[in-house]
């Protein structure tokens, strides 16, 4: 890493930064209170001003929405709630012409229980589709075939009275969960993937990529030791034997070649593992996901000891050409800002816009925006009306984008689909690009500043101090070094390494910066405080 950076040809998804856009929640454009595609392409010049290089957005297919687009009815079509296949194709020139990318999210493990392939599919045993999903016998009493459960809620199986069989589904019974063992399912998937990258699409987050196979014995999953009470019901087993089979990464391998014919697109894997599984999703073998999602901020406890640690742990993890990624927050987690508070919020966004490795940024975070506690009348989520109170609903992190002081925001003439957040008069894009000290302007010149600098970007990382509160590391190319100390406390606190003396200017830091930007020797850093610093 540490070689010439301007010999290495690095490609766009790795010195640039990714954007995640919610279609529900974006920009409503026809005031319907739900945002659309056309909404997007209003806000391109917004996300083009931030800085960013690549949008994804979240699924935009027709579905009957039992699971807010994550269960599709129809691959290669839009829902019309968010527009036209002439909306969309507006929208993919025009984010091209902005010179930005577009990554379409593909939900390859489960279909909407509305999909024609499954109506056929559960329409009789002898249906050419039946072996398209995973239909199992009950057991002799009449049980289903195993004890796995459902992320959302209660067994993974559903008796169909009709054919008199049990379906799989992870998630909702209105999800099931293709067979993909089948050759005919996986060519299928495989041609939705061309479809779209024939349109010129840049790329891919696919969804649960680790649920992708499953035991062909459809073995029990263990107890799960470690199971609280509080903790949702599907973690009582562990599951060993419905998740991250060795077969997965053949299908990830056969995703990537098709990937491979085209120029420069990126495939993304939504996965959930720790780090040793994380890392095998590059490719076991043969190539598989350019960048398998790096989620360890979104659950990390929030200390340098910890946070250091899984760094290091990752950089040490990494396939020699494995590209990192870090991501802050997404549609299913709680907001980074409700995690670690609104001061921390800012840390956060330095240490993600610092660290190496593509980063991904969830929309309304560079707002500081936070959890939006949403009335239970109100409950949109399909997983909080099925396990209700166990904060597992994911409505208060999908609630509208905050553009202005205008009625509701700006996000939409009509009421919006979920409330907005309170402080919206106040935290808003148009209030917050006219203050210098806001979160949205801190984004804004750490993001620059990554985007300028080789060394942030692309150069390598070294680690320097991780004690009490204080987080320290180097992002170098052989010709810069930049210093970056966070310190995740509300105290002040002294940074002093014990083998160098920094010397340089401060360029960034969370805090309005001082006249004096010379640094010399000890950093004094107020409670909150992160700093980017250039050494000489
Ligand atoms: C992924 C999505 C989540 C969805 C689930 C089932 O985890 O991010 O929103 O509910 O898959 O498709």
């Amino acid at each position: 890493m540490n070689g010439s950076v301007a010999a290495q040809p690095y490609l766009w998804w790795q010195t640039g930064l990714i954007y995640q856009v919610y279609p529900r929640s974006f920009q409503d454009s026809n005031g319907d209170g739900i945002g659309d595609l056309e909404g997007i392409r209003q806000r391109l010049d917004y996300l083009k001003w931030l800085g960013i290089n690549a949008l994804w957005i979240s699924p935009i297919y027709p579905s009957p929405m039992a699971d807010f687009g994550y269960d599709i009815s129809d691959y290669t079509g839009i829902h019309p709630l968010f527009g036209s296949m002439d909306d969309f194709n507006r929208l993919l020139e025009e984010t091209h012409r902005q010179g930005l990318k577009l990554i379409l999210d593909l939900v390859p493990n489960h279909t909407s229980h509305q999909h024609p392939w499954f109506l056929e599919s559960r329409s009789s045993r002898d249906n050419p589709k039946r072996d398209w999903y995973l239909w199992q016998d009950a057991k002799p009493d009449g049980s289903p075939p195993n004890n796995w459960l459902s992320v959302f809620g209660g067994s993974a199986w559903e008796w169909d009275p009709q054919t008199q069989q049990y379906y799989y589904h992870a998630y909702l019974k209105e999800q099931p969960d293709l067979n993909w063992r089948n050759p005919r399912v996986q060519e299928t998937m495989l041609n939705v993937m061309r479809f779209w990258l024939d349109k010129g699409v840049d790329g891919f987050r696919v969804d649960v990529m680790w649920h992708m196979m499953k035991d062909d014995q459809w073995r029990d999953n263990p107890p799960n030791p470690d199971y609280k009470p509080s903790m949702s019901p599907y973690k009582q087993l562990k599951p060993t034997y419905s998740v991250d089979q060795p077969e997965v990464h053949q299908v990830v391998a056969k995703m990537r070649q098709v990937m491979d014919q085209y120029h420069e697109r990126v495939i993304i894997g939504e996965i959930y593992l720790p780090i040793q599984q994380l890392v095998t999703y590059y490719g076991m073998g043969r190539p598989g996901a350019h960048l398998p999602f790096n989620f360890q901020l979104i659950s990390l406890p929030w200390n340098a000891r910890d946070i250091a640690l899984a760094i290091d742990q990752y950089e040490g993890a990494l396939p020699s050409d494995g590209w990192p990624n870090w991501v802050l927050g997404n549609h299913d987690k709680s907001r980074i800002a409700s995690r670690v508070g609104q001061a921390q919020a800012r840390v956060a966004a330095m240490l993600l816009l610092t660290l190496r490795g593509t980063p991904t940024l969830y929309y309304a975070d560079e707002l500081g925006l936070q959890d939006v506690l949403i009335p239970p009348r109100l409950v949109q989520d399909p997983w909080e009306k099925n396990e209700p109170g166990l904060g597992l609903g994911r409505d208060p992190v999908r609630t509208p984008m905050q553009w202005d002081a205008s009625n509701n925001a700006g996000f939409s003439d009509a009421e919006p689909w979920l409330p907005l957040s309170h402080d919206h008069p106040k935290k808003n894009v148009a209030a917050q690009q006219e203050d210098e000290q806001s979160i949205l302007m801190l984004y804004k010149k750490l993001i620059s500043l990554r985007q300028a600098e080789p060394a942030l970007h692309a150069g390598s990382y070294r680690p320097l101090h991780a004690e009490g509160d204080l987080l320290a590391y180097l992002r170098l190319t052989e010709s810069k070094t930049f210093l970056v100390v966070l310190n995740l406390g509300h105290a002040p606190a002294l940074f002093k390494p014990a083998d160098m003396e920094p010397k340089g200017e401060l360029l960034i830091s969370t805090h309005p910066l001082p006249n004096d930007k010379l640094v010399n020797g000890t950093l004094k850093l107020r409670g909150d405080e992160g700093m980017v610093i250039r050494l000489d």
